[in-house]
């Protein structure tokens, strides 16, 4: 059995609710919690943070924010998001869609945003790679997330992101095993050509510079479409082992340097088969976000 403990004052935010926090199961129904709860919620709690300023910005622009959230999971952050800032800040035509492949999560995260009278929050069960032409998501969204979601769900984000034109791009990505993969593929063939190919000669190091230069070509991919891009950690590595923060903001700025440097990487780990996945796929190199 867990053992759980009365919230210390700085695990809940001023304003947070506790009914909310008991709904999603991070309090207890006497108000207390165990070591999980606490680590997710202050998680969530920190990236609030990151995230706030860029809502008040949207805000700064137009009152009704769109907010979407892929791999939404039990859509811990969107509620607690909701219950931070569209609660109170937000305005009538604000909303936050979840975006899930799971049915019984969608389900429960509908039930709960009806019982919490939470209007402006909504729920999809598709893919990300679903939602890029979904017939029930707006043309443009200003703000998309994806936390944790899983392997190239965090890919088909960015692409999601690109062809909604948002201002603003926040992910949490998990292991990603593609690129990995390709690079093991070709281990022979590289491995005669370069010496820097040692960096992944040996298979726990092809996943981890897998993983890391995945990272590195989304990077490259969002400032070669005119995005800033700013990575931070999340939370210290003793809480969570996926703990990259990565923030773009649509700044316009100049594409063809990050555009070739993406290119000439690709082709320097013999990526080329998978290059797709960090190209402009939806031709939208002119794009101004709303
Ligand atoms: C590790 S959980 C993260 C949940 C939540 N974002 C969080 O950080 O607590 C990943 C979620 O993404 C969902 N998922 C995985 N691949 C997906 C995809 N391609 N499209 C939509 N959802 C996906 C999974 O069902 C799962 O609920």
């Amino acid at each position: 059995m867990k053992t759980t403990s009365m919230p210390e004052k700085h695990d809940i935010k001023p304003g947070q609710s506790l009914d909310l926090l008991k709904e999603l199961h991070i309090l207890t129904r006497d108000g207390r919690m165990n070591q999980d709860s606490r680590r997710k919620l202050k998680q969530v709690n920190h990236l609030y943070q990151f995230i706030e300023p860029l809502l008040q910005e949207v805000q700064q622009d137009h009152s009704d924010i769109c907010l979407v959230d892929h791999g939404a999971g039990k859509s811990y952050f969107g509620f607690i998001l909701y219950d931070l800032f569209f609660k109170q800040h937000g305005s009538g035509g604000s909303r936050i869609i979840g975006i899930e492949t799971r049915d019984e999560l969608v389900e429960k995260s509908r039930a709960l945003a009806e019982r919490l009278k939470f209007p402006g929050m909504s729920f999809l069960k598709q893919s990300v790679a679903e939602a890029i032409d979904s017939e029930f998501l707006p043309e443009t969204v200003d703000i998309v997330t994806a936390l944790h979601a899983c392997n190239t769900a965090t890919d088909d984000a960015i692409r999601f992101a690109l062809k909604k034109q948002a201002k603003f791009i926040v992910l949490v990505p998990c292991c990603q095993a593609e690129v990995a993969e390709v690079l093991k593929k070709n281990k022979g063939k590289a491995l005669a050509k370069n010496t820097l190919t040692e960096i992944w000669r040996h298979p726990l190091h092809t996943r981890d510079f897998g993983s890391l230069i995945t990272n590195v070509l989304r990077c490259l991919q969002l400032e070669s479409q005119g995005y800033q891009v700013n990575v931070t950690e999340l939370v210290g590595w003793e809480h969570s082992m996926k703990n990259e923060l990565i923030i773009a903001t649509f700044k316009d700025l100049p594409r063809r340097r990050p555009t070739e440097r993406l290119n000439e990487i690709i082709q320097l780990l013999g990526l080329e088969e998978i290059g797709w996945r960090f190209s402009a796929a939806n031709d939208s190199n002119n794009f101004i976000p709303q």
